[in-house]
């Protein structure tokens, strides 16, 4: 074991940090972002209503896909295969722990969380509260492997949200149309996919374990695109979560008749 690993405490000095900049910004800015987040997506799961817009097949995509008996007639494309459970368990319930399991377990998530609720630690070179540090080496932490597989799920949800979007393409009359809400969809459903598959699993998925690139050129040129993306993961974890939600506003407030859908055409 290296001198590094075995060493047993951190630098002994009695301040907690010696930074003089504004260190808490960020962990402060990422708090009340991901409990805004939080906090919409508990009213907007427990409203359990206005997510469906049948003249236009807008479904909110909080409530998609929506497999429980309860979702109104129109909104489940994929089946009713579970049964209605009454206001405490509503719809979204059932795609939730896949969605949330992929964003909590995800790489950039975890350093976000870790430093703005858990401050271990808040920031670089700032002292954290808690006497001991285990890392992810114990349950509940221990979980955070899992991440992979929340992957897979999470590509499902991306397509059944494609699919959502292609059949937004509906138009007043029945036909092909564009309102505000299509094109919202197309932003929300690309940010998705970009967040998606810059995942650092899809990185491992698509060039890992490989001995020789030279090999295997179509999985090197992917991997040079995913290594492309990864290197936005941030940028693209904020932007698609804030496109999630504004979507999800959006049509919840063309649902509830609040607003009217713009039509481009049709
Ligand atoms: Fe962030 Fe996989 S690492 S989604």
């Amino acid at each position: 074991m290296s001198a590094l690993a075995s060493s047993t405490g951190r630098a002994r000095i009695s301040a907690r940090t010696l930074r003089t900049d504004r260190w808490w910004l960020p962990p402060l800015m990422t708090f009340l972002g991901l409990m805004a987040f939080v906090v919409y997506g508990l009213v907007r799961t427990f409203m359990n209503q206005w997510y469906w817009v049948p003249e236009h097949n807008y479904l909110a995509p909080f409530f998609s896909p929506c497999l429980s008996a309860a979702c109104v007639p129109g909104s489940s494309h994929f089946g009713q295969p579970f049964p209605d459970l009454g206001w405490l368990i509503p719809p979204p319930i059932f795609v939730l722990p896949f969605v949330l399991g992929f964003r909590l377990t995800c790489y950039y998530y975890r350093k976000a969380y870790y430093r703005a609720f858990w401050a271990s630690p808040p920031a670089c070179a700032v002292g954290e509260p808690h006497g001991r540090y285990t890392g992810e080496t114990r349950f509940p932490l221990i979980m955070q492997n899992v991440h992979r597989y929340f992957f897979y799920a999470a590509m499902l949800v991306a397509a059944v949200l494609t699919y959502d979007t292609v059949i937004a393409f509906k138009g007043t009359d029945g036909g092909v149309g564009v309102g505000l809400g299509t094109l919202l969809m197309v932003v929300n459903v690309v940010l998705l996919w970009s967040y998606t598959l810059s995942c650092h699993s899809c990185r491992h998925l698509i060039g890992g374990r490989l001995n020789h690139f030279s090999k295997h050129p179509v999985r090197y040129w992917l991997w040079t695109k995913i290594t492309w993306l990864n290197g936005k993961h941030m940028l693209l974890a904020w932007c698609s979560l804030a496109s999630v939600a504004l979507v999800d506003l959006y049509v919840m407030l063309v649902a509830a008749g609040t607003i009217t859908d713009p039509r481009l055409f049709n």
